[in-house]
């Protein structure tokens, strides 16, 4: 392995939005028929010009960039992103781009390439990542979505693939490890309370109570036609259809001098672990196995145990998959997640902070930026700019863990801070 080390010298998010976020408009907005959401262009457009302002990187120093995207052919009717993400912005025309696709994972895996290119030679190179998915109705963003299941055996699970695939999991680890509903609603809580908290946040503005979550009810019903896993999923469970944008710039030590900038400016990051698993089948319901599998890669990589984490972005494409993702990283053992968020450890005072600005299902799931996102937020957290939700003392150690379909593809990725 190539020893030039890579940094992470920051980047923007765009406002994360859909149904529920006051600015998005729909039928029952007061803005209706007066002004139009932002487009895929617009929102990939601002992430980038926001993240060369936030930076103060030149773009026409950009090596190369890569952008991370799912399914904008059938969202947007747009492909060919790697063309697009050299439209963003005058000086990157010309440039080579290349889009990345890995379901959910899209964007983390944009990340990987980025580290791989610079460990390669490169010296700067953008990343980013967007969705636009309110587009349709959420049923028929689900079918769109369930492409990254086994479509041809998966997609008859429900209309609603994916909160179907989940609803299966959160039965099987409820049954398993006896853990209540209440114990997985507190995922949700703390999602919600921390997005209040986060101005770009998707459901920044409604709130979320442990009553609400833990019982269904007319205001957060179950919505699967699914018998059976029915009951294990409510709408307060979920990720949001989100639409937004976000990108970053990593460099080389001589991409950080040729910025003007000094360690004390970046983020290193240390290592990463990607692993993937047949689409063709399915593993242990209770367990994210090829999660696990990447953290261990990633932990190897960057010399660092589960125990030397002190904030982290995890891939909460459901409640209980956040349960599941800290059991896989090695915050806690199989069936104590629960344990770990009601003890407060994953709050943003406590001693792992987890999704400080609302993980998917509070700041937001636009799918192909989510990798990135997770990525900025680190840094931010490390390096005090995370407003109402920043963690009190600045965090030394992180990990972001992006997941493409049921724990199909994930990258674990691993980020130091450097004074
Ligand atoms: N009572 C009873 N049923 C109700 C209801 C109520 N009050 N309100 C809604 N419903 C039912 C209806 O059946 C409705 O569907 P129809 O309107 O088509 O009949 C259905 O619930 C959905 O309702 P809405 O369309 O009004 O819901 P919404 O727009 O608010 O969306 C959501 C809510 C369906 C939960 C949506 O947020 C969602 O699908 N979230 C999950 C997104 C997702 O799966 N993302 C991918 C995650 S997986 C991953 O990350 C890995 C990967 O690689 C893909």
């Amino acid at each position: 392995m190539s020893s030039r080390r890579v940094f992470l010298l920051g980047g923007a998010n765009t406002a994360f939005i859909g149904k529920g976020h006051p600015d998005f408009v729909w039928k029952n907005h007061p803005d209706f028929g007066k002004r139009e959401n932002p487009t895929l262009e617009e929102h990939l457009a601002s992430a980038v010009h926001a993240a060369f302002e936030v930076t103060g990187v030149d773009p026409a120093r950009v090596d190369k960039g890569y952008i991370g995207n799912f399914v904008a052919e059938l969202f947007c009717q747009q492909g060919h992103l790697g063309a697009a993400l050299a439209g963003s912005h005058p000086a990157l025309a010309g440039k080579p781009m290349t889009r990345v696709e890995a379901a959910c994972a899209s964007g983390g895996l944009a990340l990987a390439c980025a580290i791989d290119a610079i460990r390669a030679g490169s010296d700067t190179v953008l990343v980013a990542g967007v969705e636009v998915q309110t587009t349709v109705s959420a049923r028929d963003g689900a079918d769109y979505l369930a492409r990254a299941s086994h479509y041809r055996r998966q997609r008859s699970i429900d209309d609603f693939t994916f909160p179907a695939l989940f609803g299966r999991r959160t039965k099987a680890y409820r049954e398993r490890y006896g853990v209540s509903e209440e114990d997985i609603g507190r995922a949700a809580v703390k999602a919600y309370g921390n997005a209040n908290k986060n101005p770009l946040a998707h459901m920044k503005a409604k709130k979320m109570d442990l009553a609400t979550a833990s019982a269904a009810g007319d205001k957060n019903p179950c919505f699967l036609n699914n018998a059976e896993y029915a009951p294990y999923i409510k709408m307060s469970d979920c990720s949001q259809v989100s639409d937004g944008g976000s990108a970053l710039v990593v460099v080389s030590e001589a991409g950080l001098r040729a910025a003007g900038k000094t360690y004390a400016d970046a983020i290193e990051i240390t290592g990463y672990g990607h692993s993937t698993a047949s689409l063709y089948e399915d593993g242990d319901l209770t367990q994210l196995w090829t999660t696990r599998s990447a953290a261990e890669k990633a932990y190897a990589a960057a010399g660092i145990s589960a125990r030397d984490v002190q904030v982290a972005e995890v891939h909460d494409c459901f409640t209980v998959t956040e349960l599941l993702m800290v059991e896989a990283l090695g915050f806690a053992d199989a069936g104590q997640g629960g344990a770990l968020l009601r003890d407060g450890a994953m709050d943003i005072g406590g001693s792992i902070p987890v999704n400080t600005g609302g993980g998917l299902v509070g700041f937001g799931h636009p799918v192909g930026a989510t990798g990135v996102k997770q990525a900025i937020e680190i840094w931010k957290q490390m390096k005090g700019r995370a407003g109402g939700y920043q963690v009190p003392s600045a965090p030394k150690v992180g990990v972001t863990a992006n997941m493409g379909g049921d724990d199909r593809t994930v990258m674990v990725t691993a980020y130091q801070n450097l004074e």
